[in-house]
C-alpha cells in the first residue's frame, strides 16, 4: 500500500451505494484498510442488517478511525435518494467521494417476452438512481473549493459498451450510464470535480444469483470453467482512481479477468 495514497485519502467521507455485497462490500472494505486513521464511511442498500454487520466488522479490523454510518436507501425510489442525502448528519454531509455502484440484472428474457416490470426496476435502480443520487451529492460538491470538488465514481460495466443476447435491458441501463457519465465529464470541466468510470467483466458476487432469482445452480453454472474477477480485484482499482493525485483523472477503465476478451467472448475450460 503507498503512504501518499492513504495520506491523499485521510479525513475523507466517501458514500458507496451498493455496499451491503459484493464489489460495494469489498469496497468498503479496501478503503478502510488503505486508510485506516481517519475516513467516513456512509454504505447505503436495501439490507440494513449487511450494512450493519459490515460497519461492525470494519470497526474490528481497522479500530475507531474509520467512522462507518449504514443507511437503508433503495436506489429505485428518487424520493428515498433525495430525503436521505438532505437529511444526512452534519458530520456526514461533506461528501467528498461517491461511489455510484448499487445495481442490478434480471432475467435473461430476449425482446418481445421481457416483463415490464423487470425493465422498470433495472432502469430506475441502474439509472435513474444512479443518476439522482448523483445529482443530490453533486450539489454539495460544488461548494467545495473554488469551484467544486470531489470525486464520482461509476461502476459500468462492459455491458455498457456492447449489447449481448439475453442482456439487452440491463446492457441498455449501462450504456446510458456511461453516456451520462461522459456528458457529466464534460459538463464539470471547469471543476476540480473528477468524473470516473470502471467497467468490470465478470466478477463472481450474488450478481447472477439476483439475476436468476435466487436459483445457485444457475448462478454458479455462469462462473463453470471460468476464473472471474473477485470483488476485491474491482475495490483496489476503485480506491486506487480515488487515492490518485487531485490533478490524476482515471477517466476511463474496463477490467476483464485473464479468460475474457468481450461479453460473451471467454476462454471456458471444460
Ligand atoms: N458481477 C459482475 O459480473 C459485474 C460486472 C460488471 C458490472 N457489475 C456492476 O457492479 C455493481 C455491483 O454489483 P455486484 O456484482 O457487486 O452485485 P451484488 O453482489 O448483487 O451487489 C449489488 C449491490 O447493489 C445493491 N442494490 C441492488 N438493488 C438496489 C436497490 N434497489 N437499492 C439499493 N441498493 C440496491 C445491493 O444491495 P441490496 O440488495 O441490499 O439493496 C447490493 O449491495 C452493479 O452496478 C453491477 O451492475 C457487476
Amino acid at each position: 500500500m503507498s503512504s501518499a495514497m492513504s495520506k491523499r485519502l485521510e479525513g475523507k467521507t466517501i458514500l458507496i451505494t451498493g455496499a451491503s455485497s459484493g464489489i460495494g462490500k469489498s469496497t468498503a472494505l479496501e478503503f478502510a484498510r488503505t486508510s485506516p486513521k481517519s475516513l467516513k464511511l456512509i454504505l447505503t442498500a436495501r439490507r440494513i442488517d449487511a450494512l450493519k454487520s459490515l460497519a461492525e466488522e470494519i470497526k474490528s479490523e481497522v479500530g475507531d478511525g474509520v467512522q462507518c454510518l449504514p443507511a437503508q436507501v433503495d436506489m429505485s425510489k428518487p424520493s428515498e435518494i433525495v430525503s436521505f442525502v438532505s437529511n444526512l448528519p452534519a458530520e456526514f454531509k461533506d461528501i467528498d467521494v461517491l461511489v455510484n455502484n448499487a445495481g442490478m440484472v434480471r432475467g435473461v428474457a430476449k425482446s418481445p417476452e421481457i416483463d415490464p416490470e423487470d425493465i422498470n426496476v433495472m432502469f430506475a435502480t441502474n439509472v435513474t438512481g444512479l443518476i439522482t443520487m448523483t445529482q443530490e451529492v453533486m450539489k454539495g460538491m460544488s461548494k467545495h473549493g473554488e469551484s467544486g470538488q470531489g470525486d464520482i465514481i461509476m461502476i459500468g460495466s462492459i455491458a455498457g459498451r456492447e449489447g449481448y443476447p439475453g442482456g439487452s435491458i440491463y446492457c441498455a441501463t449501462k450504456a446510458a450510464v456511461r453516456t451520462f457519465t461522459d456528458a457529466l465529464r464534460k459538463e464539470l470541466i471547469a471543476t476540480r470535480i473528477r468524473v470516473i468510470e470502471i467497467d468490470p467483466g465478470q466478477v463472481e458476487t450474488e450478481f447472477s444469483l439476483v439475476r436468476f432469482g435466487g436459483d445457485k445452480a444457475k448462478a454458479d453454472a455462469v462462473y463453470k470453467g471460468v476464473e472471474p474477477l473477485t470483488p476485491d480485484d474491482i475495490a483496489e482499482v476503485v480506491v486506487f482512481t480515488a487515492g490518485r493525485r487531485e490533478n490524476v483523472v482515471i477517466a476511463d477503465s474496463l477490467i476483464f479477468p485473464n479468460h475474457q476478451a468481450a461479453a460473451t467472448v471467454m476462454h471456458r475450460k471444460s
